[in-house]
């Protein structure tokens, strides 16, 4: 019987909220799927541990995390108690250690949900952004001079290998042949040319071996106002570290908000545990409310339940989301009234169905 260890790591604000309800349902769901084990360890790390050590992780903490199957994060953040910058450094430690770099992002809009583009409807809104997580804009690579004096100096140098980028690309070219058939990629190369250039050129040799996959490139500033404009076009999108990150904040709104939109953090080659965690922050706005929508993290579970090669068991969490959001199970963000709690106890009575 394949028994699991996952890490969970729920984390600061409403991260912890909704994870309880991912557990709810994964362990609803392994307890009628034969072969399934899940065993949890529980790590209390974040702006609370911070509060009494000093320090949101403890200094090994990717030690512990090595041996895990998988990590189950909630979200991160408290900026009025501490700078992000501080507070998110492991989660983006974990993510370049760990080689985590396939950033899974689907964007899809659900029947029974409502999106904040008129005239969509379930269907028209279903792409998926596969973000490079490992190098570009978010390498901790440069410096600050001359601090505090006016004529200060700050330098923040983006990395983006060959080898980074082939295997992103590849990435985005076999996931579009289980879709559309159609992958755009994303870049800034009429005013970024030497990375971005380098991301045309590689794309253009990659193309020749995926024949069958359409592809097409647009610029971040483009793709963010056709990605309003016609949403329906998108099928695989691959992006830089950072355009994936504001655009996965994009493709979450208009797919019917944040509160739904899952992520992975992808080893593919499996050398280290992967991470699933929704796309979403710990939302200190409704933090201690119980009203923040736990199915984002409920399907990052799932994602993590296909990474476990367990796809029969995600199949199932994910037909029980989809029937609850269309029987209007919603939290406020949806326009419902329905809590935290309430929405993962209806996803767990759709898992029977
Ligand atoms: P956020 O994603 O936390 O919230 C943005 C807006 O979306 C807020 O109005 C919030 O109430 C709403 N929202 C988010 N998740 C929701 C949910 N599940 N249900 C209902 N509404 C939801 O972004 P922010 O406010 O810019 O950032 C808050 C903190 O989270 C910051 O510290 C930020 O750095 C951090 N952050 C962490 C992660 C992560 O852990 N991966 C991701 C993004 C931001
Ligand atoms: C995300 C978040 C993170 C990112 C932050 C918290 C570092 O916004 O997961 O989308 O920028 O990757
Ligand atoms: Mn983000």
């Amino acid at each position: 019987m394949a028994k699991f260890q996952i890490a969970v790591y729920p984390g600061d604000g409403i991260g912890p909220d909704v994870t309880v309800e991912a557990l709810r349902v994964l362990d609803a769901v392994q307890s009628s799927e034969p072969g399934l084990t899940l065993a949890y360890e529980h790590l209390d790390w974040g702006v609370h541990r911070w509060e009494q050590t000093g320090s949101v992780v403890p200094d090994n903490f990717l030690d512990i995390l090595r041996p895990f199957d998988a990590i189950l994060l909630g979200a991160v953040g408290w900026p009025a108690k501490i700078p992000d910058h501080v507070t998110l450094a492991p989660l983006v430690a974990i993510r370049q250690s760990f080689d985590q770099y396939a950033c899974v992002r689907p964007a899809r809009l659900y029947p029974g949900v409502r999106s904040v583009l008129a005239d969509k409807d379930a269907g028209d809104i279903d792409f998926v952004v596969i973000r490079e997580n490992s190098e570009g804009e978010y390498v901790n690579n440069g410096g600050r001079l001359r601090r505090g004096h006016p004529d200060e100096v700050a330098i923040q140098t983006a990395l983006h290998t060959r080898r980074g980028v082939e295997r992103i690309l590849r990435y985005g070219f076999a996931i579009a042949r289980t879709r559309r058939s159609k992958l755009t990629m994303i870049t800034k190369s009429n005013a970024q040319a030497y990375a971005y250039v380098m991301w045309d050129e590689i794309l253009e040799e990659l193309s020749a071996e995926f024949p069958d996959v359409s592809t097409e490139r647009q610029h971040c500033d483009a793709a963010a106002m056709n990605l309003v404009r016609r949403p329906e076009e998108f099928d695989v999108i691959v992006a830089s570290n950072l355009f994936g990150d504001l655009l996965t904040d994009l493709g979450g709104v208009i797919g019917g908000g944040l509160g739904l939109a899952a992520s992975t953090n992808t080893n593919p080659e499996r050398q280290f545990p992967s991470m699933f965690e929704p796309v979403h922050g710990s939302a200190p706005d409704i933090a201690g409310k119980g009203i923040a929508n736990p199915i984002a993290s409920i399907l990052s579970a799932a994602m993590m339940l296909d990474h476990l090669d367990s796809s029969n068991a995600a199949f199932r969490v994910r037909k029980a989301v989809e029937r609850a959001l269309a029987d209007g199970c919603h939290t406020p963000d949806l326009g419902g009234t329905m809590t935290t709690e309430q929405v993962g106890t209806a996803v767990v009575e759709r898992l029977s169905e």
